[in-house]
């Protein structure tokens, strides 16, 4: 019989989706020209035969009940770095840290390197992305020429792991994984099979040798790790590193984490001398807000798995036109017509005649459902020229018949809101009861009672 030949397989460089045959777009995440051959990392299909035929070792098996010491840890010294790694930095985790280009991952993870190498662990940072003398111009830039940190500029993922074994550091930093370049895989760095065994090839590293690992991702357009998100799965914590180019402010956030929290953050400043920590996140975000204004309201949102607070603006003004405009940026304009519909046919507030506009401040788009409160409360807010407390924020699903219906992870909203700074909250009553220390949660049941409450009508 002829034997038939190897299989090949592609996947989409964009989603890591694999496919048995090429196609122009990803069913997965839908781009377009994005599926490409897999070259060297072709899988062997399934065994003919039974694998209990060729006999494995057979493993030893512990019970639960065995005592384990918790892993070691070291402080950086940085509370916000510190708080978003669980308490510190643990031996021999792999660490994944994503962002868009020129947010600042390398400038953290160097000034990261320096701090742990000052708090006496063996570092080294490896560029594929710089010069040597182009980190060590920055180091300088930022005061930590001192810190013993070892530097190399390299690709190669074998010389990169023969120097870590010969080295023996406790932390490297790999900045950045889609420059790593492994020579047993066939294809160009950056590509899905490339970065998948480069990171593999690391996770384990780290794992048989006791190093800590932190890799730097890119992140694409679409605000994933570029290349598959395999890698995500394959490290113990995974963080982003946020923020607007044109603000100064960045947040560091632990979208996974093995040894903590998934929900932390951190929150840094970018400043001339790098990246400074922000003791009290609150004033700098309510100083990029002003002061608190009819129309605006601030919303505690989920974005996929990360809490995330966006102000709500509205304005209503009388309408020059027969037909008022209704205008949304950042939101679903069928919703906000429901809302407006709502709020006119339930607690008989008019909005006829009336141009409405409401907009998410900072370019985010919001499509969650649990957005319909602050959306009111800011259309309420501009319409009764009426500024709702500034340390209040609102969020609830607002159902046809003004009943409020409690939102997913309340309690992750509430705790995003106090350590953003703000000390209540104004969310639907019922559902699984939560408190937030340091937070005042004022329950409202529906909507009439909401506008009666804080706007005196209804
Ligand atoms: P960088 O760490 O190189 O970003 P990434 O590794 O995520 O691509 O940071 C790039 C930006 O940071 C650059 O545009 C300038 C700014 N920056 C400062 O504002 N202050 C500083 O002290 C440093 C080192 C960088
Ligand atoms: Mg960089």
């Amino acid at each position: 019989m002829a034997k038939s030949p190897a299989k090949t397989s592609f996947s989409c460089s964009a989603c890591g989706a694999s496919y048995s045959k090429w196609s122009g777009r990803c069913e997965g995440c839908g781009d377009w020209n994005t599926i490409s051959e897999d070259k060297g990392l072709t899988s062997a299909g399934p065994a003919k035969k039974s694998l209990g035929a060729m006999r494995g070792k057979r493993l030893p098996l512990t019970d639960l009940a065995t005592q384990e010491a918790p892993p070691p840890r070291t402080l950086s010294g940085v509370g916000e770095l510190d708080r978003v790694l669980g308490g510190g930095l643990v031996e021999a985790s792999a660490i994944l840290v994503g962002g868009d280009p020129g947010i600042g991952k390398s400038t953290l993870l160097l000034q990261a390197a320096a701090q742990f190498a000052n708090a006496g662990l063996k570092t080294i940072y490896v560029s594929g992305e710089e010069a040597s003398a182009q980190v060590r111009m920055r180091a300088q830039r930022l005061g930590l020429a001192d810190a013993p940190v070892k530097l190399a500029a390299e690709t190669n993922l074998r010389d990169i792991l023969t120097t870590l074994e010969a080295e023996k550091p406790q932390l490297a930093i790999i900045d950045s994984i889609q420059t790593m370049w492994a020579d047993n895989v066939d294809s160009a760095p950056g590509s899905v099979s490339q970065v998948r065994a480069a990171a593999h090839e690391l996770t384990t590293f780290a794992k048989t040798n006791g190093v800590s690992i932190v890799m730097v991702g890119h992140v694409t357009k679409e605000g994933q790790i570029a290349g598959p998100r395999v890698v995500e799965h394959m490290v113990d914590t995974v963080l982003y590193f946020e923020g607007e180019r044109g603000h100064q402010f960045r947040i560091l956030r632990a979208v996974k984490n093995r040894f903590g929290p998934a929900d932390e953050i951190g929150v840094f400043e970018m400043t001339g001398a790098g990246l400074a920590q922000v003791l009290n996140p609150s004033a700098l975000f309510l100083s990029e807000r002003g002061q608190p204004s009819p129309g605006s309201v601030v919303f505690a949102g989920i974005e996929g798995t990360r809490p995330v607070l966006v102000e709500m603006q509205a304005l209503v003004a009388p309408s020059p036109h027969s037909q008022p405009r209704r205008a949304v940026v950042g939101w679903d304009s069928s919703r906000l017509a429901m809302i407006l519909a709502v709020l006119e046919a339930r607690c008989g507030i008019p909005f006829a005649g009336l141009d409405v506009y409401l907009n998410v401040a900072g370019g985010m788009k919001i499509s969650e459902p649990a957005a319909d409160l602050a959306v009111a409360a800011a259309l309420l807010s501009a319409r009764e020229d009426t500024a709702l407390p500034a340390d209040t924020v609102i969020f609830g699903e607002i159902s046809l018949s003004s009943a409020l219906r409690p939102a997913p992870q309340t309690e992750n909203r509430l705790k995003e809101a106090q350590k953003l700074g703000f000390t209540a909250a104004i969310a639907p009553s019922g559902g699984k009861s939560v408190s937030v220390p340091g937070l005042t949660l004022r329950p409202a049941s529906d909507l009439t009672g909401f506008v009666g409450e804080y706007f005196g009508a209804g």
